[in-house]
């Protein structure tokens, strides 16, 4: 499974909390792309594809979801609820995002441009890819 939960560092004091992140450093990648979700709706779920060629680093910046993530091989399922929390996800990986809290909000940063032929949305030809 090619992914992995990043503690991140905080520089915390009485005015608040502050987090640094930095491609090559402690982001495992170049950081092309950055963007966020908003505004989601707990019953609709998104995600359901794979990147063929695209690092991720995913932070819950505010509020909490479900991500399933899949290897075509196992399946498993993790809260991401934190704001001092990374999900790092590699290539090849399955993912479905639900369950979103209200207000929830997730910053991506991704190792390339939006490249929409680099996706694998059908998950039969996801699992052909991986097998
Ligand atoms: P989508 O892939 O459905 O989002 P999710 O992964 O959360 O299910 O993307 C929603 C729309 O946004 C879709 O029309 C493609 C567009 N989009 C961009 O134009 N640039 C981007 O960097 C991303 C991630 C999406």
């Amino acid at each position: 499974m090619d992914y992995k939960l990043i503690d991140m560092t905080v520089f915390g004091d009485r005015r608040g909390k502050l987090i640094s992140l930095e491609g090559n450093k402690n982001v495992p990648f170049d950081i092309k792309r950055v963007y966020y979700i908003f505004d989601t709706i707990p019953d609709e779920e998104r995600g359901k594809h794979a990147h063929k060629d695209l690092e991720q680093i995913i932070v819950a910046i505010d509020g909490a979801c479900e991500f399933v993530l899949d290897d075509g091989q196992f399946r498993e399922t993790i809260w991401l609820n934190r704001p001092d929390v990374g999900l790092y996800i590699g290539k090849n990986m399955w993912r479905e995002m639900r369950h979103f809290s209200y207000g929830c909000k997730l910053m991506i940063l991704a190792s390339d441009y939006y490249k929409p032929e680099e996706y694998i949305r059908n998950y039969d030809e996801f699992l052909k890819g991986v097998g």
